[in-house]
Formats: C-alpha cells, structure tokens, sequence
C-alpha cells in the first residue's frame, strides 16, 4: 500500500524466469497505458542467484536486486510484494510479507497444498485489518474477451446458466520434458490441475458467479512415469541441462504428479460443468477454453484466439441465430480503450499489464475494472483442486467444503 503523502507503489518482486519477466512487462506498462493514482517503482527484484538477479534487474529496469527475499520483504521502499516463485515457495514468502506489513500479490494457484492456502487466507484476514490488501495472478480474467463475458453473465444476457464446459490443453510435458519442479509434488502440489485446471475454474467461477458445490467424479493419470532429471531446480520448459549419472547415461527421478485431471462438478444455481486440464494433448499448444450455455445465449472463448468471444444471441428471431465472433479490440470492451486503435490485437503480456493497472485501482481506493481475485476468493479455487484430487482418488463424488 502506498505510505502516507507518497503517490507511488514501490513493487518487490521474488523470481526472475517466465512469470518475473511477464510481470515485470505489467508493473513497466501499467502506467503507460492507463491513467492511475499512483506511479509504480520497479524497487526491488530477488532470485536465488546474485549475478544472474543483478542481469535481470538491469535488463528489465528494476531498481536494485538481491539474493535474499527475506532483505526484499524488510525493505522500505517495498510496499507490494510480487511472488512469481514455484507453488510451494507462496505461502511462506506471502505469510512473511503480510507480517511485514505488505500487500502481497501472488502467483496462481495460491498455494501447492489446501492447508498451506488455508494459512495464507488466514494471513491474509488478518492483514485485512490493517489494510493490507492481496491478489492472486488468475490474469485470464482480464482478456477483454473473458471480461465481457463476466459483464455479459452478469446482467442476465446468458439468461439461466446450465453448463460450463472447460478445458485447458497444452501438449510441451512429453516424455523429452525433464523433471521441473512443476513435475515434483513437494514442489507443485500437483501437476497439470493445478497449473492449468486452477485457471479455468477460476474462470468459470468468475464468469458465471457462482460456485463449485461439488465434484462428481475425477480422473487424475500420469503418463510419464520418470523423466530426466536436471542439474538446473529452474523450471523453465526448456533449457535446463540433464544431470548425468556416473556411468554417463542421463539420471532419471520418478514424476510425482498428474499429467492430466478431468472432472465433472455441480455449481450453485444448478449448474453442471466439466474440466480437462492436461499438458499432453498432442498439438494443443494453449488451447485454454470455456463453453457457457444458457437458456438465452451461449459464449465460448478460446485463449489461442484471445481477442474473439463467441456468441449465441437466442433472442432473435430464428432465422438470425447463429454463432457471431465478436472481435473485442474496439474502445467499448473491457481494458480495450487502453491500449491499440479499433481492431488492433492485444496479446498474453497485456492481461499482466491490466491486472498490474487493476492492483494499482484498488490500493488507490479506486475500482478495477473487473474484480480481482483475493487470496480468500483464490482458496475456493484450491478447495476444488483439492476436491478433484480426492474424487480421483476415492473414486466417488466429493463436496466441496465452504472455507
Ligand atoms: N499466470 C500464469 O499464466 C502463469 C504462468 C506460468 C506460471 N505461473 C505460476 O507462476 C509461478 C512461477 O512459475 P514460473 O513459470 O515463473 O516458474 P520458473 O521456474 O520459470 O521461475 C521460478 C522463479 O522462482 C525462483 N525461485 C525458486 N525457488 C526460490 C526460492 N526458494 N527463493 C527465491 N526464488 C526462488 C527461481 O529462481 C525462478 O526465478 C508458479 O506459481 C506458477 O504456477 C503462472
């Protein structure tokens, strides 16, 4: 939070790799694109190697860098703290900087385990009393396209909700993928659920405003069983170097987590859904998409074309029905007016942009532009990640409990 009589928000941001570099384009444009109350201090970045942090803060403009998160957090002239670190990294970093006295932004999903959430919403409620504020990176949300359905779910265009059909598919975890954290439960939680799953439930749950009650039915499968172990604890997709064993050949470690979780759920309202996330469908590259129905419309959206909404309008008459794609590039959609003249396409990097804009709104006192999602609402999300891993598990539906 901005400190008394000071019109900027110093940022503190922990990991330097994909997420370090998508956030550090947000905090940077953010107040380029869009008017806001207070100007946005790239302070302070921390990763875990000196030299290599000390590169990334000169090449992407953050103030100064350092090797210890722990200094990152203490410091003054940190009043939000970013953490782009692995899943099981969240609560521990996000708990110190709440102690501190600092917002916290954190990346998604909230947490690797349920409990490790719980504590950090715990942390969190408490903060809230003394006005610190989170916000978790479920940055889909704000693809104007995402946006505009939300808008248009919530003031009754879809009509009565029935079915949420979502799925999110990329295909890069094959055999040759080594073992990054992202495959190693003590370091992810889980595998391609809670990477992928916890986007497009959050979607779902934003979109249509309603809840998952329960979930009826998983299947949790690991297709690669073992994979190449690497000398880098980095997770970027590639890049890393196997480690070699003493006879030469490449080390290999057991994968600890799913490949792919499918479930069905019941939402409130009476709404039915289902969710596939996998990293090995084969020639889906990010094919991260959500099918709403309702009794007076239906919209669908794909994130490989990330500027289109579908729509069905079932108010015409019938010989005009069809499914219409609305390009959402035009000043009248959500976050559009921001950035490009009419029809010109907006890209991944802008949803951290607009989310960075939407943070800096609300410690401002102002209102995002779509709601943001807190670390309270992110548990629900990890409560359904959690149910769907015991549905698979026991074999059996599971109810999700009300945290
Ligand atoms: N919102 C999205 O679209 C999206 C996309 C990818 C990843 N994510 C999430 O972002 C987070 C980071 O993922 P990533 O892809 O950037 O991972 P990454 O492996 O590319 O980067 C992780 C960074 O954390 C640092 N790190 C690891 N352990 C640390 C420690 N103990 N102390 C300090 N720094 C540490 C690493 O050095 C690295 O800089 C994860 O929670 C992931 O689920 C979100």
């Amino acid at each position: 939070m901005a400190r008394k009589g000071r019109a900027s928000l110093g940022i503190g941001m922990i990991g330097t790799k994909f997420m370090g570099r998508a956030h550090s384009v947000g905090w940077a444009g953010a107040g380029k694109f869009f008017d806001l109350a207070l100007r946005l201090d790239r302070a302070c970045v921390a990763g875990r190697d000196a030299a290599e942090t000390h590169e990334f803060a000169r090449r992407w403009e953050w103030q100064r860098s350092t090797a210890d998160w722990r200094s990152l957090i203490a410091s003054a002239e940190v009043d939000l703290v970013d953490i782009c670190t692995p899943n099981h990294c969240h609560a521990e970093m996000a708990i110190a900087a709440l102690a501190a006295g600092k917002c916290v932004a954190c990346e998604k999903p909230l947490a690797g385990t349920l409990s490790d959430a719980r504590r950090m919403a715990k942390a969190a409620k408490a903060g809230a009393r003394r006005g610190l504020k989170t916000c978790v990176w479920f940055n889909y949300r704000r693809c104007p396209a995402v946006a505009l359905a939300h808008l248009w779910a919530k003031s009754g265009r879809l009509g009565k909700i029935r079915h949420v059909r979502a799925t999110y598919l990329q295909d890069w975890g094959g055999p040759s993928t080594p073992l990054l954290w992202r495959f190693q439960a003590d370091q992810a939680g889980s595998g391609a659920h809670g990477d992928l799953n916890a986007h497009i439930v959050d979607m779902a749950r934003f979109i249509t405003g309603c809840e998952v009650t329960e979930v009826t039915g998983a299947i949790a499968e690991t297709f690669v069983k073992r994979r190449t172990v690497v000398s880098s604890t980095g997770g970027a997709i590639s890049g890393s170097k196997a480690r070699k064993s003493k006879r030469g050949a490449a080390a290999t470690g057991a994968s600890t987590v799913d490949d792919c979780v499918l479930f069905l759920a019941r939402m409130e309202q009476g709404i039915v859904a289902s969710f596939e996330a996998t990293r090995l469908a084969t020639g889906n590259k990010n094919r991260n998409t959500i099918e709403i129905n309702g009794d007076r419309g239906s919209i669908k959206f794909d994130f490989e074309r990330m500027n289109e909404l579908e729509w069905w309008d079932d108010s015409l008459p019938q010989e005009q029905r069809g499914w219409s794609r609305v390009m959402c590039t035009e000043a009248v959609h959500p976050y559009a007016h921001a950035y490009w003249p009419s029809a010109h396409l907006i890209g991944y990097e802008h949803t951290f942009v607009s989310q960075c804009a939407d943070m800096a709104r609300a410690l401002s006192g102002a209102s995002p532009e779509v709601p943001l999602c807190d670390f309270e609402d992110a548990l629900r999300t990890q409560a359904v990640l959690d149910a769907a891993l015991r549905s698979a598990r026991l074999k059996r539906a599971v109810e999700v409990p009300l945290e």
